[in-house]
């Protein structure tokens, strides 16, 4: 069993599709372990998305992060890490598969409503930062 983290990105807040999100990832056998709702300050979004300090784009990602609410959640269950990036979809919806959330539901590639961990390392550095807490 894996534990992987889930933002509900502000895009998908604003549209109303958190709901959609959400069941298209228990439809894929996962479990919520943990949820909450909160606005992403600039230094955790800094500290969430540090990895892409240097890239171009890393003030706007910070901005968008931080621009509503969001909801932060931990998914578990086999496989969880991969089977979250599966439904996701490629980081630009127009290129992700249809039938991924972003592919479907997605407006660009800022604005591609769902984050999921990259490995199984990364999502326990991830939900130590949403939820220090709680226990592996
Ligand atoms: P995420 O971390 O949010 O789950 O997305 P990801 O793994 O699919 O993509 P990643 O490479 O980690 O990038 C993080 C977020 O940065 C924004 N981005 N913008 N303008 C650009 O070229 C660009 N590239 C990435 C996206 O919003 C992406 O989700
Ligand atoms: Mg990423």
């Amino acid at each position: 069993m894996h534990r992987t983290l889930v933002i509900i990105k502000p895009d998908a807040m604003e549209r109303r599709l958190a709901g959609e999100i959400i069941a298209r990832l228990e439809r894929r056998g996962l479990d919520i372990a943990a949820m909450r709702l909160l606005r992403l300050d600039e230094a955790t979004a800094r500290r969430h998305y540090a990895e892409h300090r240097e890239k171009p784009f890393f003030d706007e990602l910070v901005r968008f992060i931080t621009s509503g609410p969001i909801i932060a959640a931990v998914f578990h269950g086999p496989k969880a890490v991969e089977v979250v990036r599966e439904t996701m979809g490629a980081t630009d919806p127009r290129k992700a598969e249809p039938g991924t959330i972003r592919a479907d539901l997605g407006t660009d590639i800022t604005h591609n409503l769902i984050h999921g961990s990259d490995s199984p390392a990364t999502a326990e550095r991830e939900i130590a930062l949403f939820f220090p807490g709680e226990k592996p």
